[in-house]
This record gives structure tokens, C-alpha cells and sequence, in this order.
């Protein structure tokens, strides 16, 4: 059998294709950021037909690069941006307005109107979310609601919603497979992770017809082949995933209490916990991966800005010309000394949930120079992170003793060890970091039969490095408390 796999990785800033052979070595790849629409404050949305169009253009391309024919692939794995809602036309596979991303924030308003009127317990029980503008249910609640004749067209079964790898799937087998799984499914609020079906009471809460929605698969298994004359040959896509549950399988945590941290834009941090674990400390239960019909869940904290302090440090506030300078100004310094920054640009996410939270920088003195607030900003990465560790370790009344770490941001070895000083725990760096696409791709080779189990894939992964704690227990409690303080400073209601 052909050995290579193709994977998508379709971000929230840019799209990538990676050709990858059979042990998990890129052979081939091409990447491209595409535009951002911010129509309003807090808006933000995707043209998704640009986004199929440039995929398919970089999965030629990645092709090319790898010198590897269409015919040679054995499977194609998907892996997307979660939540961003896409709403198209089943008879044209034309998008009736553009997609409205995961980070965007117009049904503010809705969720805590829904929250008043006491929904969230029963949202919580059967999605394992919350009421929040991040996931799909109440933006596809506005486009039927605001797109001129979308209710009527749907509810007379005209339209298809889906997240970004429905939406690919459906462009790559030219409209014959309207399918997601259950990692993406478990994004949308609109499923019930528990029974793995869409629930009809959330889609009564929503308003959300069912005719619109995708059915439902394993993350790995036949989704269904591209269209002959997409890529040149019928190729069957066999693995799906959302970016940072496929992170999780390419950083092959598969055991309970294993997890995965991924540091980009924002910062994911998810730990596979087997069962559904109920979180009392505002985390989401989400799906990690469903196969052969078995579910596997995860417990996961969403950081809203990581990399994004390093990019406003650098645009925003012209501190640096470019983020590798960091680890030589931290270093100077060794530590921030006493200086917080909070970077709740758009309020904070998990586990304190709070959309009016705006950031702060706290703790200056006349001393206060560049490398000390630019070293802030990497301290906040990981006094956040220790935020999501301490939320993790108290549901599940076991504190995690690794810590698996990937994203651009972790080529930076200070950072590496300052996480472990921070969180008390190792942290290991995988020798790949492209975990996102690799997950995919596993999946993908999983459901077409390359690999035989998750054991098989777990004997791929390579440390690259070990970060061990060393920072004394008392300093690493009083500089943990000094944040905890500043956060609550610009908590909206000084919680
Ligand atoms: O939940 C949103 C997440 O899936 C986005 O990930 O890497 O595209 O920013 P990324």
C-alpha cells in the first residue's frame, strides 16, 4: 500500500498542507495566511469559500513540493480551526454569508441572556461547554437570524451548517458527504457528548433546524473520497479532528492524565481524562477522540491570548522587532521582578470566563524597562498555563506530573524552563512540533488502516528536550500568588 498521507491543518490565520510518509517525517508542505474580516468591534469572520480555495491550491502544491502523486496517497487527514460556523447552500455549495469565527464575539449578549434565564446547567450537562460566544450554536443562531431568508430556506432544507472540516469535506468529495466528527460536533453546543448525538433539546434552546446539521462519524474510518477531479485521483479521506484534539493524538497523549499544551496565537491546553470528567472549575469537557465507536474525553482550558502579548509587544508597542528576540531579553533579566501583565485584550478565557476583563500592566517601578515588560508578557504564557494546571488538578483530584508542549511559541528554551518553573512539573518538547498536522495525519492513517493502534502511533513520539522544575517551592508560590492578585484586579467584577 502507498505510504503517504496528506494532512490539512486549516487555522484560524492560515491554512497548511503537509504531505507526510509512513514514520511521521514531512516530506512536502506549503502554507498560506489568508485575510481576516473584522466587520465590527468584536467581529470576526472567514470567507470560506477563499479558505477551500487556497486549501485546495496548498494541498497541490504540498503535492509538487513532496513529488508525490495524487494516486500515491493512501488517506487524507483533515484538521481545522473549531467553532467557526460556516452555513452554505446544499444546491450551489455556495456560502450564504461568511463564516463567523470562534473568536468572535456579536452573541455576547445572547449567551448571558440564556444564562438569565437559567439554561446554562442544562447547556453544561450535555455539551460538557458554557454559555460563550465562542462556540457555534449561537452564531449560526444569528446567520438564520440575520441573513436575508436563511430560517425559511432551511428550515425547507436548502441549506448545510458545518464546521471548517464539514465545510472541506464536503468541497473535496464535490458535495456527496455532509459529515463531521465527534471532536468538532462536541464544538458546536449543540451536542450531546454523553449519548454522541445532537441533542434536541440544545437545538430547541438554539432554534437550530436539523435538517441543517452534518451526521456525526469517529475521528478516524472513511469520511468519504475526493472528487477525481479535485486532486487527480480518488483519494478517501479517513481522518478528522479540531486542531487541538488532533494535537493531542500527534503529541500522543492516549493515556488518562496525560497532557498536551499549544502555544500559539492563544494557548489550548488539553488532558485526555478517559471518561467524561464534570469540571468544577469553569473547564470544558469535550470529546478527545472517538474511535471504533468508543469515546475518549478530555478536559480542556482555553487561554485567549499567548503568542498574541508577544505580537502586541511587538506591533502594538514596538518593544521588539521580532519574537525570537525575547529569550535574550528574559534571560538578561531572569525574571520580570515583580511586573504583571495580564493580557485580557478580550477578556479572559478559562478558567475565569470573564468577556469585560481588559488587560493590565501592574507592578511597575522606576526600573521598569523593556526586557522586563517583554518578559512579562512570557511569564503571563505561563502563570496562565499554571491557571488551567491548577483548574485540571482540582477536578480531577490528581496533579498532572508532565507537561507535553508544541506551537511556535516553544522553540523558546526559557519559556520551556520558566513553564516548568512555574507549574511545578516537567515539560517535554517533542522533537516534531507540527503536532496539529501530525495528529491529523495519524488519524488519517488509523481509519485507513497504516497504522494499527494508538500504541503503534505512540512509539513515533520523540522528546526533544526535558524542562525540569527548578525554581524553590516558596519563590515559585509568591510569584504565583503576585499574578493571581493582578488577575483579579481586572477580573470585571473583582471577583
Ligand atoms: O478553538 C479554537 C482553536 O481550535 C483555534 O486554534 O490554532 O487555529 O488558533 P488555532
Amino acid at each position: 500500500m502507498s505510504a503517504f498521507i496528506l494532512a490539512i491543518d486549516q487555522g484560524t490565520t492560515s491554512s497548511r498542507a503537509i504531505v507526510f510518509d509512513r514514520d511521521g517525517v514531512a516530506v512536502g508542505q506549503a502554507q498560506k495566511e489568508f485575510r481576516q474580516h473584522f466587520p465590527r468591534d468584536g467581529w470576526v469572520e472567514h470567507d470560506a469559500q477563499e479558505i477551500w480555495n487556497d486549501c485546495l491550491a496548498l494541498c497541490r502544491q504540498a503535492l509538487r513540493n513532496a513529488q508525490v502523486e495524487a494516486d500515491q496517497l493512501a488517506a487524507i487527514g483533515i484538521t481545522n480551526q473549531r467553532e467557526t460556523t460556516v452555513l452554505w447552500d446544499r444546491a450551489t455549495g455556495e456560502p450564504v454569508a461568511r463564516a463567523i469565527v470562534w473568536q468572535d464575539r456579536r452573541t455576547a449578549d445572547y449567551c448571558q441572556r440564556l444564562k438569565q434565564e437559567g439554561h446554562e446547567d442544562l447547556v453544561r450537562e450535555r455539551s460538557g461547554l458554557l454559555l460563550d460566544p465562542y462556540f457555534s450554536a449561537t452564531k449560526l443562531a444569528w446567520l438564520l437570524e440575520h441573513v436575508d431568508g436563511a430560517r425559511r430556506r432551511a428550515e425547507a432544507g436548502e441549506l448545510a451548517f458545518g464546521t471548517i472540516d464539514c465545510w472541506l469535506l464536503w468541497k473535496l468529495t464535490d458535495g456527496r458527504v455532509h459529515a463531521t466528527d465527534a471532536t468538532n460536533a462536541s464544538r458546536t453546543l449543540l451536542f450531546n457528548i454523553h449519548g454522541q448525538h445532537w441533542d434536541e433539546d440544545l437545538l430547541r434552546l438554539f432554534d437550530i433546524p436539523a435538517s441543517l446539521l452534518p451526521e456525526v462519524r469517529d475521528s478516524a474510518g472513511e469520511f468519504g473520497r475526493t472528487d477525481p477531479r479535485v486532486l487527480g485521483a480518488a483519494v478517501p479521506v479517513t481522518g478528522i479532528a479540531g486542531d487541538q484534539q488532533a494535537a493531542l493524538v500527534g503529541q500522543a497523549c492516549f493515556q488518562p492524565g496525560m497532557v498536551k499544551s499549544t502555544y500559539g496565537t492563544g494557548c489550548f491546553m488539553v488532558m485526555n481524562t478517559g471518561a467524561a470528567v464534570h469540571s468544577d472549575n469553569r473547564l470544558l469537557t469535550t470529546v478527545a477522540y472517538r474511535l471504533n465507536g468508543e469515546t475518549t474525553y478530555a478536559l480542556e482550558g482555553s487561554i485567549f491570548v499567548a503568542g498574541a502579548a508577544i505580537q502586541w509587544l511587538r506591533d502594538g508597542l514596538n518593544l521588539i522587532t521580532h519574537a525570537s528576540e525575547t529569550e535574550a531579553l528574559a534571560r538578561r533579566v531572569g525574571s520580570a521582578g515583580g511586573v504583571y501583565l495580564v493580557p485580557a485584550f478580550t477578556g479572559l478565557g478559562a478558567p475565569w470566563w470573564d468577556p469585560h476583563a481588559r488587560g493590565a500592566l501592574l507592578g511597575l517601578t522606576r526600573d521598569t524597562g523593556i526586557a522586563e515588560v517583554v518578559t512579562a508578557g512570557l511569564e503571563a504564557v505561563c502563570y496562565q498555563s499554571r491557571d488551567l494546571l491548577e483548574a485540571m488538578a482540582a477536578d480531577c483530584a490528581q496533579r498532572p506530573t508532565t507537561l507535553r508542549v508544541d506551537g511556535g511559541m516553544v522553540v523558546n528554551n526559557w519559556l520551556g524552563q520558566t513553564l516548568a518553573d512555574v507549574l511545578g512539573v516537567r515539560v517535554d518538547r517533542p522533537r516534531v512540533t507540527e503536532t496539529t498536522a501530525l495528529g491529523a495525519a495519524y488519524l488519517a492513517g488509523l481509519g485507513c488502516g497504516l497504522f494499527r493502534d494508538l500504541d503503534e502511533i505512540a512509539e513515533h513520539w520523540q522528546p526533544d528536550r526535558a524542562f525540569e522544575p527548578s525554581l524553590e517551592e516558596g519563590e515559585r508560590e509568591r510569584r504565583y500568588r503576585g499574578w493571581r492578585e493582578a488577575v483579579q484586579r481586572v477580573c470585571s467584577d473583582n471577583r
